[in-house]
């Protein structure tokens, strides 16, 4: 599939995917997940999910994703992730402050996911919206409103468990909504108070041999001693699996490492997904909870997840675009050198002769800087 994104990106027009029809009896990529609880599947999320680095922004350091939530989402992305901020009286998406990085309206976000989830009706999706100036429910529930989600929204039923993705989706109730602080769901029953229902591992790693799975939200489970206690609850296990890095000690500016997500989000390596994910489901007895990912365009996350949920042949699945800012850097390189030898390559696939990745690396230029050799 990368071969073929890379031959697309080279403009030679090689590949056609024809689009398969939207299978119906799948839920989230799989038949074999319809009759599963939402809390027994391993959800896959991308971190600060509106935050997308473009070549109109110049791949802005204060993004943490190449694609945005609609791509995510095609390619099986299920939970989505982002800060709120009210500005000017209307609640935006900004990192940190609006002055860094405002990704614009929250409601404008939740129009394309609602476009998307229209679009896709057997698909269960998670929202996590960090809400740190506390706007309240009533405020936030106008852009689910206006942008017509709320209706999807699930409500639970006081100490019922969760429900199958199955039953979610034929009760037409399946987006769940998380916020970090301020719920209230006397005034808005879909805005569930994130840690009721969930724990979270770290968030603030610079160091890929240092996640851990025990809690550190909320704080009263907070610390290894104390995981037994929250895992004597219901709420679900939440891995931050995204990396920090140092821009100045200082001046205390840290920022998204983007030159280590396909080991983060792949299955080798120091901090892989694959190995974390084994490591705290199994510490914590228990199959399903969340992975939150940078750049989850990058490794393959959704390989990893997918092994874990025992799904073998995910469906209704969009692989990633090419990755646009490997694109613009292949753009600014002379290729046409790289053309002509890839023209040749080509002629050989054609012929049925074998290609390794090595030769479409070497042929192109330096398609990808961390693209394993394939044994060359
Ligand atoms: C769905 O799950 C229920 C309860 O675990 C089980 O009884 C039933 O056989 C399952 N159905 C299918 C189609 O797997
Ligand atoms: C996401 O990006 C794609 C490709 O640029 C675009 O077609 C799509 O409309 C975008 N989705 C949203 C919700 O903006
Ligand atoms: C990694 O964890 C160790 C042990 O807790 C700690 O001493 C070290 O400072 C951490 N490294 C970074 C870069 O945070
Ligand atoms: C990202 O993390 C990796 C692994 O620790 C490190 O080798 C690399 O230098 C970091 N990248 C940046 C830009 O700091
Ligand atoms: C996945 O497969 C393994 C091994 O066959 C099994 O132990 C596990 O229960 C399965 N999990 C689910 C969610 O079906």
């Amino acid at each position: 599939m990368r071969l073929s994104s890379l031959l697309l990106s080279a403009g030679l027009g090689l590949v056609h995917l024809a689009a398969a029809a939207y299978d119906v009896t799948a839920c989230n990529s799989s038949p074999s997940l319809c009759n599963v609880t939402y809390n027994a599947i391993l959800h896959v999320g991308a971190h600060n999910s509106a935050f997308v680095r473009t070549a109109k922004n110049s791949f802005a350091t204060g993004g943490n994703q190449f694609h945005n939530a609609s791509i995510q989402l095609s390619a099986g992305i299920r939970l989505l992730q982002s800060q709120i901020h009210l500005e000017m009286n209307e609640i935006r998406l900004c990192h940190t402050t609006c002055s860094i990085f405002d990704a614009g309206l929250l409601k404008d976000w939740l129009i394309g996911i609602n476009a998307w989830m229209r679009q896709h009706q057997n698909e269960v999706v998670t929202l996590l919206l960090v809400n740190d100036g506390k706007i309240p429910p009533t405020r936030i529930a106008e852009a689910f409103v206006a942008a017509g989600l709320a209706d999807l929204a699930y409500v639970p039923e006081t100490g019922a468990q969760w429900p199958t993705l199955q039953s979610m989706i034929l009760d037409k109730k399946r987006l769940v909504s998380f916020i970090s602080t301020s719920a209230d769901v006397k005034a808005v029953p879909y805005l569930l108070p994130e840690f009721d229902y969930i724990f979270e591992t770290d968030f603030e790693v610079f160091d890929p041999a240092n996640y851990t799975c025990y809690a550190t939200r909320p704080s009263a489970f907070k610390g290894q001693a104390l995981l037994k206690d929250v895992l004597a609850t219901d709420r679900m296990g939440f891995m931050n699996r995204f990396l920090y890095r140092t821009i100045s000690e200082t001046l205390g500016l840290y920022a998204a490492n983007d030159t280590y997500s396909a080991t983060l989000n792949g299955d080798t390596g120091v901090g892989n997904l694959k190995d974390g994910v084994k490591k705290c489901t199994s510490e914590w007895g228990r199959k399903g909870g969340f992975v939150l990912l940078d750049f989850v365009d990058q490794g393959d996350p959704m390989k990893v997840a997918d092994a874990h949920n025992n799904v073998t042949k995910p469906v209704n699945r969009e692989p990633f675009p090419p990755n646009p800012k490997t694109v613009q850097e292949n753009q600014k390189q002379d290729y046409a050198g790289g053309t002509v030898t890839l023209h040749r390559l080509v002629d050989r696939v054609k012929k049925g002769e074998p290609v390794v990745a090595g030769q479409w690396i070497f042929a192109a230029g330096k398609w990808m800087g961390t693209w394993k050799m394939n044994g060359k």
